[in-house]
């Protein structure tokens, strides 16, 4: 979907002005000691506007994939907050990411449109460029003991599957086995309003 802002046509997602006040107050308190966070998959950039404007401490870095920058910096360049970063290109599919090494990474809605390859390497890397103690934060629906939260997390898998043969709603315990396997420790599952979840792994 699309704004119309200053004759602009910008990227627009109603589930990001949903959640992103419920996803601040938990992020507000875990990234409290961080400095930078560098978000996966940022698309509207909605999230990246918002979270850099109310967590002033921080430099937020939005990334996407090369064909959606363009549209993404659209909209944070409306912004006029000091700290939020212009977008860098980053596909997860990239065998290195080339970035340094970060104390924080976030990434919503991402998981479930990516295929399960391009979660294996996300959080391959993810655990690769985390300093000790560094943080990932996942938020977005997932299946419990391969059961759905809610019969519209089930709808929502539906849509998913008949848009794109790669894209589904994940099990939680498969995300936290690739995490576990790769050094990154569950010490969160938060419920999170509208059948989502915000989980927090720390790197060893
Ligand atoms: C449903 S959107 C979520 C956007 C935003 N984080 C939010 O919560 O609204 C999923 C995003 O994943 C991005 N994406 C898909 N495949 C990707 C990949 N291989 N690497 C990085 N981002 C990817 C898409 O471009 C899209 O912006």
């Amino acid at each position: 979907m699309t704004e119309q802002s200053n004759k602009l046509e910008l990227p627009f997602s109603q589930s990001c002005e949903n959640n992103k006040g419920p996803i601040l107050e938990k992020i507000k308190t875990i990234f409290s000691n961080n400095k930078h966070v560098l978000e996966i998959a940022s698309g509207t950039g909605q999230h990246a506007i918002f979270f850099s404007k109310k967590l002033p401490h921080l430099s937020w870095q939005p990334t996407e994939i090369p064909s959606q920058i363009e549209s993404l910096n659209s909209r944070l360049s409306t912004s006029q907050n000091e700290n939020l970063l212009p977008a860098i290109e980053l596909d997860v599919d990239q065998k290195e990411w080339g970035i340094k090494k970060t104390e924080a990474i976030f990434t919503a809605n991402s998981l479930h449109i990516m295929s399960e390859k391009s979660v294996e390497n996300l959080i391959f890397e993810a655990s690769q460029k985390l300093s000790n103690d560094g943080q990932l934060i996942v938020y977005g629906p997932f299946k419990y003991e391969q059961r759905f939260t809610s019969v519209s997390n089930a709808d929502f898998d539906s849509r998913l599957r008949d848009k794109s043969v790669y894209s589904a709603i994940r099990d939680f315990e498969w995300i936290n086995s690739l995490c576990k396997s790769k050094g990154l420790l569950l010490k969160k599952d938060f419920t999170m309003p509208a059948n989502n979840r915000l989980l927090l792994f720390k790197k060893i």
